[in-house]
């Protein structure tokens, strides 16, 4: 074996010792309680023909052909962000290929040398690799703990960056983004909102948690993705004009990448129209997570303090969640293990998420499943 052969293997083995391997698995015929499509629009089918039907009427073209400060920019694809910065009530918003690129390319070229990014604990990986890409200093503060927080705002220097999320994606808690927008101010601090799950779920035509609550004049740098809620593909970094002109700019994942083809942007086009159209899936959503907490209080199961469709539940240890979610899958409940390191070690859970299309037999049973563990 040659020698990378060997650091490869080694490193693998690691993981499998300490029970954390990773696997690339499918579920056929479970029931879903694990994907992000909450709003069940990625197994629509009215969306599904809307797409369809929306691609047939572009000219007609199979990828986007290059960057887009290249050949891969077009009329359609300005109409669309033109249609998010108004969904989203900024002044502009630019495409990005998916989430986790618009979030690297904020954090990586916004913050300069001499600046400090502050992020949550819990914030998602591509805020930290983006953080990490950048020049600037590194803190994080404890989870949604404002007084950690302001303990290191103290000590920062330079322009300072607040990276936060609506709706944390392990955890399923949401960010106080009214005292988050006191706190920014009071440091003349920049937040930079990740409302990926949020996106769909709140507000006006899925507008997410900032606009929902007005707040989204104070907060320059807003990232909204397309691949959960709205159960397609791609994101948007909206605020201001200068800040989508620098993104163009400075912003190498969207410089030095072919751009998305046309029948993502007509996806995401027609997602935003499907969801004005059943602008009650909201509610249905509210409803499922309502009766999931309730079976699970009465069934005095461990349930993270989590009002959103994500919630936790926490069974210590990367064997003794592993063990407890092949159990729950012979049930028939498609639901993932969430291991150390991706939370930290002994809060390792069972991450259910809840869609509109899980019937309220199929709560009842699942919650049911977890209190025979
Ligand atoms: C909070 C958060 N931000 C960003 C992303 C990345 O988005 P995408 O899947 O579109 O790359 C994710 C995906 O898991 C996420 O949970």
């Amino acid at each position: 074996m040659s020698e990378l052969e060997k650091s490869l293997k080694d490193k693998l083995l690691k993981r499998e010792q300490e029970n954390s391997l990773r696997r690339l698995t499918f579920s056929a015929n479970l029931i879903d309680f694990t994907s992000n499509d909450y709003l069940g629009l990625a197994r629509s089918e009215e969306l599904f023909r809307s797409i369809q039907q929306k691609v047939n009427s572009l000219s007609h073209s199979n990828g986007a052909t290059g960057s887009r400060l290249l050949s891969g920019n077009n009329e359609y694809t300005e109409q669309v962000e033109q249609k998010l910065a108004k969904i989203f009530k900024a002044e502009a918003a630019v495409i990005f290929n998916s989430g986790y690129a618009a979030n690297q390319a904020v954090l990586s070229c916004i913050p300069q040398k001499g600046d400090t990014i502050i992020y949550d604990e819990l914030i998602h990986a591509c805020i930290r690799d983006g953080a990490r890409l950048s020049w600037a200093n590194r803190l994080s503060f404890r989870h949604n703990d404002f007084n950690d927080l302001e303990s290191k705002l103290k000590k920062s220097e330079g322009n300072i960056f607040i990276a936060v999320e609506s709706i944390y994606s392990m955890d399923g808690d949401l960010c106080n983004v009214k005292e988050l927008t006191a706190l920014a101010d009071k440091f003349n601090a920049s937040i930079i909102l990740d409302e990926a799950h949020s996106t769909g779920i709140m507000g006006e035509q899925g507008s997410g948690l900032s606009v929902s609550l007005r707040l989204e004049n104070k907060i320059p740098i807003r990232i909204y993705t397309f691949g959960k809620a709205m159960g397609v593909h791609g994101a948007c970094v909206v605020g201001s004009k200068n800040l989508i002109d620098y993104l163009i700019n400075f912003a190498r994942p969207f410089i030095y990448t072919t751009a998305l083809p046309p029948h993502s942007i007509a996806s995401i086009d027609c997602a935003f129209s499907c969801l004005n159209d059943h602008g009650y899936l909201q509610n249905e959503l509210s409803e499922k997570v309502k009766l999931f907490r309730s079976e699970a209080n009465k069934r005095k199961l461990s349930v993270m303090n989590s009002e959103s469709q994500i919630q936790g539940i926490v069974i210590p240890g990367n064997s003794e969640v592993k063990q407890a979610v092949e159990k729950i899958r012979t049930n028939g409940f498609d639901v993932r293990p969430i291991l150390s390191p991706t939370v930290p070690a002994g809060t390792e859970r069972i991450r259910v998420c809840l869609h509109t299309f899980n019937a309220n037999h199929e709560i009842q049973s699942l919650a049911e499943s977890l209190s025979m563990l």
